[in-house]
């Protein structure tokens, strides 16, 4: 008779929620369907508020004097270096936007993940929760007016104009998440075969050893050619991008060198942006190494509950200033570190500089020169020191075409401020998608590559009338269901709300380099496009008005007319919802290599798979993250899968997961056969990448298959959906649902129209 026993007693087994082992402690390679459903709106106490609005109310002028005072108005619990948190607070705001990459779109500033871990425990983000804390105060008085997003942001805006740097612009618009994101990738998290330690530290240890290091190279070390691992964009998980030591901290500027432009040019920056960057905002502050890094607490996510959200505790000393340890290396790049000038790269290149070591063992490099300038105390008065370069900074000095770009910096300080100034608008506002996004009064008037620039519409939208017409006369014009499907898809499916990107405005889909994906049917993507410019060209021509359809408006008016009568053809009538007001971009305004990023390498809702890429995830699981760049919720992925299958829609028309003998009709075909036991699923050949489904009874093949249609049976979430939409009562159910689905995907880069929220 053991007496009954609080259930939280004492242990972490089957006690306080969420003490593992869990689900996916049992079954690591289960598919996580529920990274689907992050960011439910329960988890949002703003889930009513429209920011757009509120943040438009702001006075905007005091809102940023509100914050040049705070720069300036030292605490006593965190004291400013130099009297002046500007460079801590530049540092803040580059590291929020500096996760960014262009591969997947996600990382970034504009949901404020710096809040939350794993990055707000990075070691690489040592004590920006202080700069977060410190800014509190403007945070508090503007509420929900003004998110953490917009504001880690536009203090970094405000530091640098107080320095003494013009400032390219700022938009407002980032909206704040409420929970750490679990469906970025940020590389490999174990070193040694042990789990990383609470404080992220990654300085021992030789690099191939280091498992945390992304970039490999490939061959012998020092080899030219690097490996940097998709989507990745950081030399070292836990980094921003590069060891500021050089590659596993040895110390070597070309080696340095080499990861800082593959990182960099992850994020799209070229030479010219990259060197601006670096040399631009090491103009300011300085480094904190004074404390032997194994002597530091535990990240905040690690931290004791008393230290209320706070990490990296300190025990030497008061633990700030004159003590401050950061990242472990110590001392300023400038004679005046808060102030905006030339002298950072002045005096890398007028300087020999040799190695040396901080207080806390960090490499790091001094002029060799006794006479060459010094830089103050950032809090003793008096006393001053060496000048202090990092390794991933004399890099720049040592690289051949770093240094190029550096000279023309030292020639022209003029054209220097103006590529920082807008390589730091690009580097903040990269994750934001189109520049209709971007709110507030600072917003810069010009166009930028980068933004994917569509022009602002300028005609009469289409009325009903139109809609029901130009409909008529697409079915009417002999192209087919599959085809004019497979357009709009084409067009609007390349959106990744990660960094909200691609989509069917501006009729990208028709330019380089879209139209010539294999994944979009080339060819006969050219037939349906130049059939629908002719269907454009007379119903303009007949217009007395300023009324006009564009080609974007019409790929997914026809997508929807042939929706539209594939269900009919399946018997279930239904409206597809169209919303005009799309524009045609151009050619000159499209940044080729940048959208080459937004190709598929793998696409399960075409049921392509390229696999020339070599891959060493599942496609199943490429697909998930596709559907989750969508936004698409597991039924609505489910739903479409099903519904693109009937509508016969893989790019190379292979009959893999086209359960039906009426391909083109909106049947729930796909659905009946992937639940039926009358067939069994049988792989190719060992890859298990194709299957044959044969009949039981006769050992027939019926249909193949990819892993991209079996997971929707195979998964435990996914298979309770599919069955939904193959029951008998599913089919009406199944096209009214992918109808929804549908329209969201053509919506979903439709900020013109789609309130902000
Ligand atoms: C400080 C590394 C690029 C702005 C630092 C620190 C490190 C570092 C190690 C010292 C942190 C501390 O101990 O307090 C790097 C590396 C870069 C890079 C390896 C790329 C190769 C940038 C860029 C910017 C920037 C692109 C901004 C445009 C700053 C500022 C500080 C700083 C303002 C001073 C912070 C303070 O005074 O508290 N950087 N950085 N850095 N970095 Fe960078």
């Amino acid at each position: 008779n053991t007496p009954a026993q609080c259930p939280f007693r004492g242990t972490r087994v089957g006690g306080a929620l969420g003490s593992k082992p869990q689900t996916d402690d049992w079954w690591p390679n289960r598919l996580q369907v529920e990274l689907l459903h992050q960011n439910s709106p329960q988890a949002n106490p703003l889930r009513d508020f429209n920011y757009k609005k509120a943040f438009e109310k702001i006075d905007f002028e005091q809102l940023k004097k509100d914050i040049k005072i705070l720069l300036t108005d030292s605490k006593d619990w965190w004291p400013a270096d130099y009297g002046n948190y500007g460079p801590q607070m530049i540092r803040m705001a580059w590291h929020s936007a500096g996760t960014y990459r262009i591969a997947d779109g996600r990382g970034g500033a504009s949901r404020g993940m710096q809040r939350f871990a794993p990055i707000n425990s990075w070691w690489d983000n040592g004590n920006t929760d202080k700069s977060r804390r410190l800014l509190w105060p403007i945070k508090q008085k503007y509420g929900a007016a003004l998110s953490w997003a917009d504001l880690m942001i536009l203090v970094g805006n405000c530091a640098l104009e107080i320095m003494g740097l013009k400032t390219f612009g700022y938009g407002g618009g980032r909206i704040d998440a409420w929970e750490a994101d679990r469906a970025t990738y940020w590389g490999p998290e174990f070193w040694n075969g042990q789990a990383f330690g609470e404080n992220g530290k990654q300085h021992e240890g030789h690099p191939d050893e280091m498992v945390t290091r992304t970039i490999r190279w490939v061959g012998e070390p020092k080899d030219e050619y690097y490996d940097l691992e998709n989507p990745v964009a950081a030399s070292h998980q836990a980094l921003i991008y590069v060891d500021p030591e050089g590659p596993g901290g040895n110390g070597d500027p070309i080696a340095s060198a080499r990861d800082i432009r593959e990182t960099f040019a992850r994020m799209a920056m070229n030479d010219e942006e990259t060197v601006a960057l670096i040399a631009g905002g090491h103009a300011f502050g300085k480094s904190h190494g004074m404390v032997a890094p194994d002597k530091i607490g535990p990240a905040p996510e690690g931290a004791p509950i008393q230290a209320m959200g706070l990490g990296w505790q300190n025990p030497e000393g008061t633990g700030f200033a004159e003590y401050t340890m950061t990242n472990g290396i110590e001392g300023s790049w400038t004679p005046n570190p808060t102030q905006w000038d030339n002298s950072y790269l002045e005096n890398l290149f007028k300087y020999e500089w040799e190695k040396t070591k901080s207080p806390a063992g960090a490499v790091q490099w001094q002029p060799r020169d006794p006479s060459a300038p010094k830089t103050p105390d950032a809090h003793k008065s008096g006393v001053e020191h060496s000048l202090m370069m990092m390794t991933s900074d004399i890099a720049l000095k040592e690289d051949s075409a770093y240094r190029k770009v550096c000279q023309r910096f030292l020639d022209d300080f003029d054209y220097f401020s103006d590529t920082f100034a807008r390589a730091w608008y690009k580097l903040t506002h990269r994750d934001m998608g189109p520049k209709v996004r971007y709110l507030g009064p600072e917003v810069a008037e010009e166009d930028l590559p980068w933004q994917d620039p569509i022009p602002a519409l300028d005609h009469e939208v289409i009325d009903d009338a139109d809609i029901s017409s130009l409909k008529d006369k697409i079915l009417a014009s002999g192209l087919s269901v599959s085809a004019l499907v497979s357009a709009a898809w084409a067009s609007a499916s390349n959106y990744r709300d990660s960094d909200k990107r691609g989509g069917a405005n501006g009729a990208r889909v028709r330019l380089a380099p879209q139209k010539d994906w294999e994944v979009n049917r080339p060819q006969e993507l050219s037939q349906v496009l130049s059939t629908l410019e002719e269907i454009q060209s007379e119903f303009n021509g007949t217009q007395s008005g300023n009324k006009k359809v564009s080609l974007a408006d019409l790929i997914v008016l026809g997508g929807c007319a042939a929706v539209e009568k594939a269900a009919k053809d399946a018997g279930v009538d239904v409206s597809v919802p169209f919303t005009p007001g799309r524009m045609d971009t151009t050619q000159e305004l499209t940044d080729v290599e940048s959208f080459e990023w937004l190709k598929p390498v793998s696409d399960g809702f075409r049921n392509y798979h390229n696999e020339a890429v070599g891959y060493k995830v599942k496609a199943e699981r490429i697909f998930l993250d596709r559907a989750q760049l969508l936004t698409l919720t597991a039924p609505e992925w489910t739903v479409l899968v099903g519904g693109l299958r009937a509508l016969d829609q893989n790019w190379d028309r292979s009959k893999h997961g086209i359960f039906t003998d009426r391909p083109g009709v909106l049947t729930n075909d796909f659905f009946c056969v992937l639940t039926s036991m009358d067939y069994e699923w049988k792989p190719t050949d060992d890859s298990e990448m194709l299957f044959n489904i044969c009949d039981r009874k006769t050992g027939e093949t019926k249909f193949t298959a990819t892993r991209c249609d079996l997971i929707f049976g195979s998964n435990a979430e996914l298979r309770q959906v599919a069955e939904v939409y193959g029951a008998d009562d599913g089919h009406e159910r199944m096209v009214k649902d992918f109808v929804v689905a549908w329209n969201k995907v053509m919506m979903l880069d439709r900020f013109d129209v789609c309130a902000q929220v």
